[in-house]
């Protein structure tokens, strides 16, 4: 069975960093509890922390995932001062896989200094397994080129019984109420106005949005609650799309 726990900067992890708190950044532990595997999304600002909270609730890490190249999510550079991030845990934990989208690699290269070949790359669709889970590569290409919303679902149990909603890491695509800037270097606008109303539309309404940052009313929520309120994902036309967003 599939466990997930969201972990905010500044209170689960990277308790001593002003700039971490004041980021409000989630990372999320995506765990199996038949194999004690986990997976770590956008693990950023304290890689020390994070791998003993991964330890101290009984996991291996085996994985992260990278929803885009952010420093305040897989670390680098930022305005001047040095996060830690992907980089780390790789020279730290060598095993562990680097997962992202190929279109977000030369970002992510340029922003952590690591190589392409450090990182596992992956296309929309495809799929990594995590004992009876599975995590599908979403591409929603808007805040960032590669920018990705991982999904976690459960494999259906032998029992039959239904499998439990599945979990969308959306990194800065889609916030509680809000989505994530388009006006960053690789933004690209109309891209994010397909991501919003032509790929994330195909997933289905009970889907638990778990957002990159602690910026709603509630810290997570789910497509069918966003379809109702949300109001970036009720733009009905691109014109209409590009006049709201200037
Ligand atoms: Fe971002």
């Amino acid at each position: 069975m599939l466990r997930i726990e969201q972990w905010l900067a500044g209170r689960d992890f990277a308790t001593d960093d002003a700039t971490a708190a004041q980021m409000i950044n989630f990372v999320y532990l995506v765990a199996d509890d038949t194999t004690r595997t986990a997976l770590l999304v956008d693990p950023a600002w304290d890689i020390d922390g994070l791998v003993a909270n991964v330890a101290r609730e009984g996991y291996t890490l085996v994985g992260a995932l990278a929803t885009h190249y952010h420093p305040d999510h897989i670390g680098g550079d930022l305005w001047g001062t040095q996060v830690e991030g992907i980089a780390e845990l790789k020279e730290r934990l060598p095993d562990v896989k680097i997962h992202a989208h190929s279109a977000e690699a030369p970002w992510i290269e340029r922003v952590t200094g690591m190589k392409a070949s450090d990182l596992t790359l992956h296309e929309d669709g495809d799929t990594i397994e995590l004992g009876t889970g599975r995590i599908t590569c979403v591409h929603t290409p808007g805040h960032s080129p590669g920018s990705t919303c991982w999904q976690a679902t459960e494999e259906k149990s032998d029992s039959g019984t239904q499998a439990t909603p599945a979990s969308l890491f959306t990194g800065d695509t889609l916030f509680v109420g809000a989505c994530g800037r388009i006006d960053l270097p690789g933004s690209d606008p109309d891209e994010m106005f397909r991501t919003l109303t032509e790929r994330l539309a195909k997933l289905p309404a009970d889907t638990i949005v778990q957002p990159g940052h602690d910026y709603g009313r509630t810290p997570t929520s789910t497509l069918e609650q966003e379809r109702r309120t949300n109001p970036y994902l009720k733009v009905r036309s691109l014109e209409e799309w590009r006049r709201g967003m200037g």
